[in-house]
Parts: C-alpha cells; sequence; structure tokens
C-alpha cells in the first residue's frame, strides 16, 4: 500500500515521476481531453483546519478524472475523540478508495496510515506539506526549465511547508537555505532524518534574510504563524518583521529571481504588495499547480 505522507519517503525518480506525470495531466486539461482515470473511485477529504486551495483542487481534480470526493470535516469526523483512529480507518476504508487529510498533529496520519487499508495522503500537517512541495517543484520547472541546480532561499518560519520544499530540493539537485529568526529554524529530527534520507549537505540556514537571497533564483515565503499556533501570533510578528518579502529584499537576489508563496497571504506581514502584485511573483500560477501536481499523486496511487 503506497501513501503520501512526506516527499522524504519518496525517490528522486518518483518525485520526477509525479512531476512530469503532473506537466503532462496539466497539458491534457489545457486541451480539454477528458480523463476517466478515476472512475467509479471515491476519494475522502478529511479537513481539521481551513483550506482553499488543498480542498477545491482536490476535489476538483478527483472531478476532472472521473471520480467522486466526498468532503467530511473534521470536527464532525472527529478523529482520535468521536472514535480511535484505527477504527475510523477500518471503517471508512470500507466506503472509499483514498483519503486526504489535513489534521493537526502527524501522528494521526500516520495512525490511519497504519491501521486504514487505502492510501493516505497529507493535504497539510504540523510537520509537512508534500502536495504542496510537489506544485513548487512543478512551478520551479516550469520557470527556469528544471530545479535542478536552482537556489531556493525560503525566508521564514522553518515550518510544514519549508521542511517539504528543502527535502524535494535536496532530492532533484535544487539548492535550499533558510532564513528566520533564531530558534525558527529546522529542529534536530529534522536534520537527522535529512540527513539520513537525503543526505548530501544540509540546507544553509542564515538569520540575516539579505545573504540568504543573495544570488537566489526563488524567494519563496509563508505565513509567520501557521494554523494551530495563533497563541504565538503576537510574539512572531515581532521577531519575524526583520524577514518580510519586500523590494528591497528582492533586489538582492538574481535579476530574474520569482517570488512564490503558498498562499493564503498576509499582506503587509511576511510579504508586500508590491512584492506580491509585482512581476517577478508567480504565486497564482504556483497555486493552479496545485490541482496538476496532486492528480499526478492521485493517478499514481490508485490507478
Ligand atoms: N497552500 C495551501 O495549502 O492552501 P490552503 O490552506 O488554502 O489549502
Ligand atoms: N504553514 C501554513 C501553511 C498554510 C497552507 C500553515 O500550516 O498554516
Amino acid at each position: 500500500m503506497k501513501h503520501l505522507l512526506n516527499l522524504i519517503d519518496l525517490t528522486g525518480d518518483e518525485l520526477r515521476h509525479l512531476l512530469s506525470e503532473a506537466a503532462r495531466l496539466k497539458d491534457a486539461h489545457a486541451r480539454r481531453i477528458p480523463a476517466h482515470s478515476l472512475t467509479g473511485r471515491v476519494v475522502g477529504l478529511v479537513f481539521e483546519k481551513p483550506s482553499l486551495r488543498t480542498r477545491v483542487s482536490f476535489e476538483s481534480g478527483v472531478a476532472q478524472l472521473g471520480g467522486t470526493a466526498l468532503y467530511l470535516p473534521g470536527n464532525e469526523v472527529g478523529l482520535g475523540w468521536r472514535e480511535s483512529l484505527a477504527d475510523f480507518a477500518r471503517t471508512i476504508s470500507n466506503y472509499v478508495d483514498a483519503l486526504v487529510l489535513r489534521v493537526y498533529k502527524h501522528s494521526t496520519l500516520d495512525g490511519i496510515a497504519a491501521t486504514g487499508s487505502v492510501p493516505v495522503i497529507n493535504g497539510l500537517s504540523d510537520w509537512s506539506h508534500p502536495c504542496q512541495g510537489l506544485a513548487d517543484l512543478l512551478t520551479v520547472r516550469e520557470l527556469f526549465g528544471s530545479e535542478a541546480g536552482r537556489t531556493v532561499a525560503f525566508v521564514g518560519d522553518g515550518n510544514n511547508v519549508a521542511r517539504s520544499l528543502a527535502v524535494g530540493c535536496g532530492k532533484l539537485g535544487a539548492n535550499f537555505v533558510l532564513a528566520c529568526p533564531p530558534g525558527y529554524g529546522f529542529d534536530e529530527p529534522f536534520k537527522a532524518d535529512y540527513a539520513a534520507r537525503v543526505g548530501g549537505e544540509p540546507p544553509k540556514e542564515f538569520n540575516d534574510p539579505f545573504a540568504a537571497v543573495k544570488g537566489a533564483d526563488v524567494i519563496y515565503t509563508d505565513v509567520w504563524t501557521s494554523m494551530g499556533q495563533e497563541a504565538e501570533r503576537e510574539e512572531r510578528l515581532k521577531k519575524f518583521a526583520p524577514f518580510q518579502v519586500n523590494a528591497q529584499l528582492l533586489s538582492k537576489a538574481a535579476p530574474n529571481c520569482k517570488v512564490l508563496h503558498c498562499l493564503p497571504a498576509h499582506r503587509g506581514e511576511e510579504i508586500t504588495d508590491e512584492v506580491m502584485d509585482g512581476p517577478a511573483c508567480a504565486a497564482f500560477q504556483q497555486a493552479g499547480n496545485r490541482l496538476h501536481a496532486q492528480k499526478a499523486v492521485l493517478e499514481w496511487l490508485l490507478k
């Protein structure tokens, strides 16, 4: 049984396969070629947190492949509190062919994957966001022809989005650097996992955003306060203030540098309107690529 829980579980060849399939599906979609790879299949979507991109791109993607998506709000399903994770997983495996879950705790995904009998796709956890990472890499590939050899400077929190992108870059030969305030970089468990399962040079970390973006092909940012960290918001606003992606920071990167953001953006915090609405920003192309990357994942797991 294959799952998509973390990009680190995939080989470089599997990642490259998913990216080329995503590009093929994107082209087929643009040419309005009907697809039937998920006919008769049902994909359950269980979300403990809000979403626009992940939910809608999965629902649309499943429909475009001829299947049916079923949205199940987390507070109705009650993972681990209305019933045990194992009882949930064993029950729902009778009804759906795959599950997409957005959860607070990554261990919830592991528990369901271990006890259910259908593929589990991580639609964001506190640990990682692999579907986002795939769409990010697809976007870098489209913008630069190849991700290999490019430098991505992530300016912000060493969070779920940063971890997945760092791993994807590492596995595909792109350089990933992180700029964040002291104490907000990658934690020891991630560094150990990276060393063991990605290898090579570990991602460089900077406390100076200007040093980090020097020569970068891509500047990437995400919200400073992720879902579930709301109590830390005031403290984070202060600490991350010097890490805003603005025109001054962008001017220090490579001349044709592109700006990516997983969205939703908190304009005026981690990124300015000027950059979001400027010519370097490819965040909406990136958001569109969620659809195609996830269709490739669904076919990879279900076909
Ligand atoms: N980037 C992302 O996952 O967006 P949503 O939270 O809207 O799904
Ligand atoms: N790091 C953010 C990503 C949102 C798509 C969060 O977890 O809230």
